[in-house]
């Protein structure tokens, strides 16, 4: 064998290659697997090509597993898929394709191993093991994938222009394979995703979030995105990122690029979580920056409100790149219209007051949001640096007094709108939500305790002040 394989992926090889034996079927482990193994990642996704219909070969396969798991036929495809354990398992039949201009879509016919290497994405995903009985475990690599492993290159085995267009989503995988192996894509291969990136619209949204999220949580995600903003491609699904690059000058005054900010914060993050959705409030962090911008005279440039304008423009942005309108999409919002409370804390005099409302306001979230803050602290002035991170650590400091004192983050205010309305007989409406905003605010506050006895009496006292009176 050569690649390094466990015991039971061994196993399973074997059972593959004597089904492929019985039904008279040349058999191959090709893509990713053989890529992966080669670089020592972990991969339990297999792909397998025959000479012939894979269809029939995925039953056969299915036939030796107890118990026996189903068979999933996708027949304009030609291929079909079996879970065995922890193991994905996909075969297909070795395909000579050719694409229709207008849409991915292929053409297919019946083809050689070679057709079916040569119509793969990339040279390193283009290797083949065969499981066949006279050279079973050899690598079959006519386009030295190998080598450009070696190399970490990132190179079409076709001219550029005819891999592309055939697919253009393998522009944004070429991007995500440079992102997440810290490869380098080939001038040839690069000038072919420059010229072919307009045909990405021919792409479904979900399928370029796939990858897009995939770049999102590789190692250093700034090498993908800057490829994607380098490529054009990034402006034609993500305008709004691309539209906080550069920076303008006014007086000899300028503002940083916000662009190349927004990626260094998604490294500093990514150092630091894996959580997809907080690398994304990163990336949203400053996105309402160019909505916001304005040159103050001898002031300079200014973006007030970026942080609740940005946290508007996140709904949008989600639906627009069809990323989930659910929980994870109001983490987001929130973190990016909070992102600025830590910091603004640091500079004026830190009331026990302010610590509460930002413990409330984070709420569960408080640690993920400390994170994005730290993140965003990417002055090249070191001195600054320092003064943010210490003002920082005394913020975090008092958080952790004032939490372990009150308790705020998981705190609900003692008072609900249900007993607000059954005490004064109200159904609900506007005076119901001022009156809740008023007791929690005087608990943050601190102007009565936090327990429920003072709580009701100052109920009592704000509605008299509205000529609300308690029923019976
Ligand atoms: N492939 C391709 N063009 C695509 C998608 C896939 O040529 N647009 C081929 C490649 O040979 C790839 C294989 O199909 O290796 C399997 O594809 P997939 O499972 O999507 O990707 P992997 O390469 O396995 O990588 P990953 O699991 O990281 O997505």
């Amino acid at each position: 064998m050569m690649i390094d394989c466990t015991a039971k992926e061994l196993e399973l090889l074997k059972i593959i290659g004597d089904c492929a034996q019985r039904l008279n079927l040349p058999c191959y482990l090709v893509g990713g697997f053989v890529r992966d193994k080669l670089l020592q990642r972990n991969c339990k996704d297999l792909d397998f090509v025959c000479v012939g219909d894979g269809i029939l070969l995925a039953q056969e396969v299915a036939r030796q597993f107890k118990p026996q798991p189903q068979v999933s036929i996708f027949k304009t495809f030609g291929t079909a898929n079996i879970k065995h354990g922890e193991f994905e398992i996909e075969f297909v039949g070795a395909r000579k394709e050719s694409y229709a201009a207008h849409s991915r879509k292929p053409e297919v016919e019946p083809g050689t191993l070679e057709d079916d290497q040569k119509r793969r994405d990339f040279t390193i995903n283009a290797l083949a093991i065969s499981l066949n009985k006279n050279d079973f475990g050899q690598l079959l690599d006519p386009f030295n994938g190998v080598e450009d492993l070696k190399l970490k290159i990132i190179r079409t085995p076709l001219e550029p222009g005819t891999t592309f267009s055939d697919d253009p989503l393998r522009m944004m995988r070429a991007i995500r394979f440079a992102s997440q192996l810290d490869f380098t894509i080939l001038p040839e291969t690069w000038l072919g995703i420059i010229e072919n990136a307009h045909r990405i619209h021919i792409i479904s949204k979900e399928r370029i979030a796939d990858e897009l999220n995939k770049i999102v949580l590789s190692k250093k995600p700034s090498v993908g995105f800057d490829l994607l903003y380098k490529s054009g491609l990034l402006k034609l699904f993500f305008p709004q990122m691309v539209a906080l690059a550069g920076a303008e000058y006014i007086d000899g005054k300028g503002h940083k690029d916000n662009f190349y900010h927004t990626l260094k914060v998604l490294d500093n993050i990514s150092e630091n979580t894996d959580d997809l959705w907080l690398r994304w409030a990163a990336i949203l962090h400053d996105i309402a920056k160019p909505a916001t911008k304005r040159f103050e005279e001898g002031h300079g440039w200014t973006f007030h409100g970026h942080e609740v304008v940005g946290g508007r423009m996140v709904p949008k942005i989600f639906a627009q790149l069809k990323l989930p309108a659910n929980e994870k999409m109001k983490f987001v919002r929130k973190m990016v219209e909070l992102h600025l409370r830590p910091i603004s804390l640091t500079k004026e005099n830190i009331t026990d007051s302010a610590i509460r409302r930002l413990l409330f306001d984070a709420g569960e979230d408080f640690d993920a949001l400390m994170t994005l803050c730290n993140a965003d602290i990417t002055s090249k002035n070191q001195q600054k640096v320092q003064r943010y991170l210490q003002n920082f650590e005394m913020v975090r400091q008092r958080c952790k007094e004032v939490e372990d004192n009150d308790h705020i983050r998981n705190w609900q205010p003692p008072i609900t709108g249900e007993l607000i309305m059954q005490t004064f007989n109200v159904p609900p409406s506007k005076i119901v939500g001022d009156l809740k905003t008023a007791i929690k605010d005087a608990i943050l506050d601190g102007d009565i305790e936090n327990s429920y006895e003072a709580a009701y009496q100052f109920m009592l006292q704000k509605a008299k002040e509205v000529n609300l009176v308690p029923v019976g």
